[in-house]
């Protein structure tokens, strides 16, 4: 299949289920069709209400990337903590396949974030700030798989994600959270002495703290955008 072709890119969030298709370019080609995220989140709601957004998109493409918010490997999801149980050992990239015909490829979704992002140089990092904590690793634009920060203890008997992620937006407010990631910027720096951190997700909109200069906030559409890559970066 030529590289030249479309890609659908699906990102599929705590909150919200969101695609497109795009071009090789990098250029978006529909608009960003989201539906709210059906709970329970089983993988055969989850499935249906992508039917669903699915039956709106007219433009052809040729193949498929998926950003899902937990541990996958080779396209099987392991770990879906802000989703229903049942999507352990769920073989998504498969399910995905069989919805749309395509060849699909399935990658955490900080992993495909910073794919959107990343210049390829040296230790770059991807945190998104959503419903979850999501985390991304690449050294010199190789993607170093399912880092699993957010489940990390960071502070007070919180994990990161406990600590930033949108339960804690919601609990302890925008001031205080924005002190909060700060903190964890902070944190994230000596640990891995990157060269750029790039900060994601939906509520990435929220910080009002000044960040250090190597420290870059990127739009949410970053998340779609980074699926493209997925077919020039990542193995089936
Ligand atoms: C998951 C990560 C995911 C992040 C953002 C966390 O709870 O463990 O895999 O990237 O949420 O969705």
């Amino acid at each position: 299949m030529a590289n030249t072709q479309p890609t659908l890119c699906i990102d599929i969030g705590g909150t919200g289920l969101k695609l497109m298709v795009v071009s090789h370019q990098g250029k978006a080609l529909t608009e960003r069709y989201r539906v709210e995220t059906p709970q329970p989140a089983t993988p055969s709601a989850v499935l249906k209400a992508l039917k669903g957004l699915l039956a709106q998109v007219k433009t052809p493409y040729a193949r498929v990337s998926v950003g899902f918010p937990g541990v996958v490997v080779d396209s099987t999801v392991q770990t879906a903590p802000n989703l229903h149980a049942s999507f352990t050992a769920f073989p998504l990239g498969k399910a995905i396949a069989k919805l749309t015909g395509r060849p699909t490829r399935v990658l955490n979704d900080a992993g495909v974030q910073g794919h959107g992002v990343i210049q390829g140089r040296g230790t770059e990092l991807c945190i998104t700030l959503g419903t979850g904590f999501g985390f991304a690793l690449y050294v010199n634009g190789v993607y170093v798989p399912n880092l699993e920060m957010a489940h990390h203890p960071f502070r007070d008997g919180y994990t990161y994600e406990e600590y930033v992620g949108n339960a804690a937006f919601e609990a302890v407010g925008k001031k205080k959270w924005n002190k909060r990631v700060r903190r964890v910027v902070r944190q994230l720096e000596p640990i891995f002495n990157y060269r750029v951190l790039y900060v994601g997700g939906g509520n990435a909109k929220k910080l009002e703290v000044d960040l250090p200069t190597n420290v870059k906030r990127v739009e949410n559409l970053a998340g779609l955008l980074g699926g493209v890559r997925l077919w020039e970066h990542e193995a089936g």
